[in-house]
């Protein structure tokens, strides 16, 4: 996709002259939320722990979209490292808009066996980056100017699943900063949002949740829309929740997971 041959049912210049910073914006989900914000006219600055990858990410979404990508590394697990990139990324673009926190760690482990620093580690990642990202951004910027805060969480923890008490519990906890960070913050404009998406191709997460061709096929059978989301239709919710179409919503997580998390649709008896 190319910025001549990109064509969106938002108007292009939605999110023009807005700066993103998003932590996980190196792969995946929220690469493609950076591809599709830039698309619509912002520039971003994308967050995570390797440099090389986060370097080679910027390069190409720039070159695809035409609009500038800073590569700021940091761990959101250390907030001075996220301060100090806040504080480049203002200074290489004078504001900031949007906060997107896609930073994640998962992986399959049953309670039994997941250690106590296993646990700790995705608490830590998944939800004190979170707050940490929030907490900093919230001094960098966004109290004197307001802005837009988008978490992104997932479905896990609506019941439960084998072999995720740690992302389950680390979702849970940042769709209730979610909420809280909405009802105290409102007051300075900022709009805090999350996206919880359902099982989503071609992305570490289900790389590592449905490693086998087979697995990954019964579970789309399961799904109401008989198939995995796709990293765009994620990037399409995050740019109606960033742009003004969705001024009232505020506190809310925004399911996106063709109906997945509801149950199964087919029962193979
Ligand atoms: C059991 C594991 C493990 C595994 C790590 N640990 N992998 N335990 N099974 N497969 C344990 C380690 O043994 C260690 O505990 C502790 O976790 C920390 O491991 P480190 O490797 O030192 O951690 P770190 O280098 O900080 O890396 C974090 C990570 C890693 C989460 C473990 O995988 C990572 O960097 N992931 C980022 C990418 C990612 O996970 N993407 C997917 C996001 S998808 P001990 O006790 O030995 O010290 C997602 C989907 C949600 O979030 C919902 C989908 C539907
Ligand atoms: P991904 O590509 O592995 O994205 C995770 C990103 O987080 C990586 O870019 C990683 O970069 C960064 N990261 C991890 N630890 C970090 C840290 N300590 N500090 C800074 N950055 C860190 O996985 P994905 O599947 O696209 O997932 C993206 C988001 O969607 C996550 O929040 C995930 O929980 C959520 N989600 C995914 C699915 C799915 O189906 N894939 C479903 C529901 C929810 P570095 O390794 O360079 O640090």
């Amino acid at each position: 996709m190319s910025a001549s041959t990109h064509t969106s049912v938002y108007r292009n210049d939605l999110l023009a002259g807005k700066v993103a910073f998003i932590t996980g914006g190196g792969s995946g989900i929220c690469k493609g939320i950076a591809r599709a914000f830039m698309s619509h006219g912002a520039s971003t600055a994308i967050v995570g722990r390797k440099a090389d990858r986060l370097q080679a990410a910027a390069a190409e979404l720039s070159d695809e979209t035409g609009q500038r990508c800073l590569a700021v590394p940091a761990d959101v697990r250390q907030p001075e490292t996220i301060e100090a990139a806040l504080a480049k990324t203002i200074e290489e673009y004078g504001s900031l808009d949007v906060v997107v926190n896609g930073a994640a760690g998962n992986f399959l482990a049953p309670a039994a066996g997941l250690s106590y620093n296993g646990f700790a580690t995705v608490i830590g990642i998944d939800t004190l980056g979170t707050f940490n990202v929030c907490r900093a951004a919230f001094d960098a910027g966004l109290r004197d100017n307001g802005g837009v805060i988008i978490n992104i969480s997932a479905t896990l923890h609506y019941g439960a699943q084998p072999m995720q008490t740690h992302a389950s519990a680390a979702k849970a906890a940042v769709d209730s900063i979610t909420r809280s960070l909405a009802l105290e913050w409102g007051q300075f404009g900022i709009r805090v949002n999350g996206i919880a998406p359902g099982p989503i191709a071609e992305t570490e997460g289900m790389k590592r949740l449905a490693p086998a061709e087979e697995v990954t096929k019964k579970l789309e059978r399961a799904i109401a829309i008989g198939r995995f989301g796709r990293i765009d239709e994620i990037a399409n919710v995050a740019l109606f929740l960033a742009s003004d179409a969705a001024s009232l919503v505020h506190g809310e997580t925004v399911v996106a997971d063709g109906g997945a998390w509801l149950g199964p649709a087919n029962i193979e008896f």
